[in-house]
Order: structure tokens, then sequence, then C-alpha cells
């Protein structure tokens, strides 16, 4: 029973300690001129739909829940959020390739027809998240539009 007890107390300050290690939660600054909704000029429905699904992972204006502050959880989505910028971050759309641009609208398209993106872990913690079959097929065509008018 001792030695259970030590090691409880062993997990427990091991935790505490691991809240010691930083985190980068600092959104980096977002440049207006190159953000894809300004850029576009989205219409507001959309807008609302790109924020509550992708742009968490997939921008510069990540908004962190309560659980984002609390080791080891925050190594994880930090990481989440790191990957996803890299793949697609549409607040520096502007200074994207043509090509990045295209290939971005196109995977985004594949992603929500396959229901892969935003994650199911991420719905899980954020309703609004969970797209409706009229709201994946609405921004879906947005980013169809844009790629059949070459706009990238
Ligand atoms: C919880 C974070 C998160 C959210 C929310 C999210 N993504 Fe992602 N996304 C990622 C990560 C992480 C990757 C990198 C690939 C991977 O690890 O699965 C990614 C990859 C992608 C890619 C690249 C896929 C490829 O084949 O290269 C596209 C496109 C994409 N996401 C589009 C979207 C769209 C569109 C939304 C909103 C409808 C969205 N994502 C919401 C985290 C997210």
């Amino acid at each position: 029973m001792k030695k259970f007890f030590r090691i409880l107390i062993g997990v427990f300050a091991g935790l505490v300690l691991i809240q010691l290690i930083p985190v980068d939660r600092d959104n980096p600054p977002v440049n207006e001129k190159d953000n894809f909704v300004t850029i576009y000029k989205t219409p507001p429905q959309m807008v609302s739909i790109l924020r509550n699904a992708c742009y968490d992972c997939h921008s510069n204006e990540t908004v962190y829940p309560w659980y984002a502050y609390v080791a080891p959880v925050s190594w994880s989505i930090k990481h989440h959020v790191n990957k996803g910028r890299e793949h697609l971050n549409f607040s520096t759309w502007g200074s994207a390739n043509a090509y990045l641009k295209k290939s971005a609208l196109e995977h985004s398209i594949e992603e929500l027809q396959e229901l892969g993106m935003p994650p199911i872990g991420y719905i899980s913690q954020h309703p609004k998240a969970n797209l409706t079959t009229q709201q994946r097929k609405l921004l879906e065509d947005y980013f169809r539009t844009l790629l059949d008018q070459g706009a990238y």
C-alpha cells in the first residue's frame, strides 16, 4: 500500500512539473491583406463555417480551449495546430504561390467529401465544427467556385 501511494505521489509530482514546460500559444500576427476571407470577400455565412470548423488549426487566429493550458494535452494540441498551419494557413493565403493554393482548394474539397476534416476528435469538443451535410456542401461548392474561376 505504501508503495502504491509513493507511485501515486510520483505521478502527481510529474504532472505538476510538466506544467512548467512552456508551450508557445501566441498567435503569429495576421496581415489582413493575406487573409483568405479578406482576399475573396468571402460571404459571412461561409466565413462563419470556416471560422467554426477550420480556423483553429489552419489560421493564425487559433482560439485555445482551457484544456490547451494543461500538459500533456497542450503539447498534442499545439502539435496539431503547427501541423495544420504547415499544410494550410488561411491567414497567409495571399503569400502562397498559385500551385499551393490550387492544391489546398482541391484537397479541402476532398477532405470535406471524405469527412476527413475537421478531425473527429476536434468535432467532439467543438459542436459548431460538426458541419451539417448542407454546410459541407456549401463550403465544398465555394472552394470549387474559386477553383473554377482560377482565383488562385
Ligand atoms: C483540430 C485541428 C484541425 C481542424 C479544425 C481542421 N484541420 Fe485540416 N488538418 C489538420 C492537421 C493536423 C493536418 C495535417 C494532416 C494530418 O495530420 O492529418 C490537416 C490537413 C489538412 C489538409 C491537407 C490534406 C492533404 O492531403 O495534404 C487540408 C486541405 C485541410 N486540413 C483542410 C481543412 C479544412 C477545409 C478544415 C475545415 C473544414 C480543416 N482542415 C479543419 C488539422 C485540422
